[in-house]
């Protein structure tokens, strides 16, 4: 596994780094999808949808250079997760990074208001479909000391409109799965001064500040999408290898010139 960042191009590269993108289907998974495979990793797909498959293979077109893996079937699922990591395992070989990015956004007029169907699709598709992403990905992280990330948003964080609350309800629950899934991973002797050399998997969260798929709103932001996908990138790879337990919230231009962007 060669993994560089070279400072010099300002690119990043993965080579021989095998990297799965839960929820690559999606908004800003995509993204992740495109630029891991910019950066020359093995990308493993997953998703429920054969139609979804079928677009990630269309919207990556020849990126990949027989790199781009998709996968039919709900990784987050209790059973079928494990088997779905046994096969990758097996047709790709070990895993070296994981990035979780999924989403169900639910949009009710207030919270008093919203029915128990309501809330219980945001938690599944948020606090649940991250909670069995991590149990199935995680364990097989181990052996090569990968790198997890949790993809979440500042709903989670802060209420900002009636409409957007039962998504906060959701996603503040999938930030304190992602801290003590942080905290499970550190070694014991992780009050030394390096947890991230100390870890058993390094898992972080990453907290998105861009919209993606919002149309124009997506164009506001200082961060563009293909930035979250590079920002990944290099929390997977060696130049990211000091990072563990932190959530990032990445909104400035000046954390990508930082990680040499
Ligand atoms: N989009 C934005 O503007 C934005 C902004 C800030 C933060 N974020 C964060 O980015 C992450 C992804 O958001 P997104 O907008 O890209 O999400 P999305 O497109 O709505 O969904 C991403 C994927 O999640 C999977 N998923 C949804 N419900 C599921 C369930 N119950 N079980 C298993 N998988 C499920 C689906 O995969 P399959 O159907 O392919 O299986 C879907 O394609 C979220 O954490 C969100 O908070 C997004």
């Amino acid at each position: 596994m060669t993994t560089v960042s070279d400072p010099g191009s300002r690119t990043l590269r993965l080579e021989g780094f095998n990297a799965v993108v839960a929820g690559g289907s999606g908004n800003v998974g995509r993204y992740l999808v495109g630029a891991l495979l910019d950066a020359g990793a093995s990308v493993i797909v997953p998703s429920r949808s054969e139609d979804k498959l079928e677009e990630i293979k269309r919207v990556q077109g020849n990126a990949g250079n027989g790199r781009l893996f998709p996968l039919l079937g709900n990784i987050a699922d209790e059973s079928e997760g494990p088997r779905l990591v046994e096969r990758i395992r097996k047709q790709v070989g070990p895993l070296h990074g994981a990035v979780a990015s999924l989403g169900g956004f639910v949009s009710t007029p207030s919270v008093l208001g919203s029915s128990r169907a309501q809330l219980q699709t945001a938690v599944d598709g948020y606090l649940m479909a991250h909670f069995g992403v991590a149990r199935a990905l995680i364990p097989a992280l181990e052996e090569t000391r990968g790198s997890y990330t949790f993809i979440n948003g500042p709903l989670a964080f802060d209420l900002w409109a009636p409409q957007s609350a039962l998504v906060s309800i959701a996603t503040a629950g999938q930030a304190m799965l992602a801290r003590a899934v942080m905290k499970e991973t550190a070694s014991e002797e992780s009050s030394n001064a390096d947890p991230a050399s100390a870890a058993r998997v390094r898992v972080n969260e990453l907290v998105i500040h861009t919209a993606v798929g919002w149309g124009e709103a997506d164009k506001k932001s200082p961060v563009r999408p293909e930035d979250i996908g590079r920002y990944v990138s290099h929390l997977m790879s060696d130049a990211g290898s000091g990072v563990h337990g932190r959530t990032i919230h990445l909104k400035s231009p000046e954390q990508l010139r930082e990680i040499g962007g």
